[in-house]
């Protein structure tokens, strides 16, 4: 298994949130979270991605317990093993589409021929998205969708083997969600992704729903 959570729980203010809630993924795997609002899908996401710790409970990611990871690690962790993709697209204004995308780099070692590797990277998952055209603009001269494009390139430039969507297609119109989801086909890419969308969560291989704090 890529990523499982076993009997995990999680409240805020002794309100449950998760409650002995299981989950596996495969690699390569897509799978789609629904639910109402304030379910939990955000924090199911957060416990994947070493975002937030649960209280009770295991998360395995990649073979490593994330309980078990010293800051260090856990920061190699976020940085290497999972992409995010988050409802805002926290783009930084001040720098291009390019130099965006390339920001979870920007913290590696890397030789010159692999900084190169990174940017043809960069350009095929920006040609990708459809952003060829946008390339040195800032995210204030871009379209809602057009950001939320971007941040998809962004979290796929380390080449992580599990991408966390949590409702990225929000700002996207048909068109575009639809492509969204032709290029993670393309990668190969291991994918939880929470959406309200039912054509996006019906192209995912499968479709959970949080409820009362378990996956259905
Ligand atoms: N940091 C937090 N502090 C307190 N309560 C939180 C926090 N994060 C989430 N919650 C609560 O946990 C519940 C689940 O939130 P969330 O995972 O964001 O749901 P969803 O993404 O399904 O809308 C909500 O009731 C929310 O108010
Ligand atoms: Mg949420």
């Amino acid at each position: 298994m890529l990523a499982e959570l076993r009997n995990v729980t999680k409240s805020y203010a002794a309100v449950p949130v998760l409650a002995a809630c299981d989950f596996s993924i495969a690699e390569g795997e897509t799978v789609a979270i629904v639910g109402p609002s304030g379910s939990g899908k955000s924090t199911l996401l957060n416990l994947i991605g070493a975002l937030d710790q649960p209280e009770s409970g295991e998360v395995i990611v990649a073979g490593k317990n994330l309980a078990t990871l010293s800051p260090d690690e856990l920061a190699e962790f976020r940085n290497a093993e999972v992409g995010f993709i988050f409802q805002l697209h926290h783009l930084l204004p001040h720098c291009s589409v390019m130099e965006n995308v390339l920001v979870p780099t920007l913290a590696r070692k890397a030789s010159k021929a692999e900084r190169a590797a990174f940017r043809d990277r960069a350009a095929h998952l920006l040609e990708a998205v459809g952003l060829t055209h946008r390339l040195t603009h800032r995210p204030g001269q871009l379209s809602g969708g057009e950001r939320q494009r971007a941040a998809v390139a962004r979290a796929l430039i380390t080449s992580p083997k599990l991408l966390l969507a949590d409702e990225p297609t929000g700002a996207l119109d048909r068109e575009n969600a639809a492509r969204f989801t032709d290029l993670l086909a393309e990668l190969e890419v291991a994918v939880i992704m929470v959406t309200h969308a039912p054509e996006l969560a019906g192209k995912m291989g499968r479709v959970l729903e949080l409820r009362a704090g378990k996956l259905v």
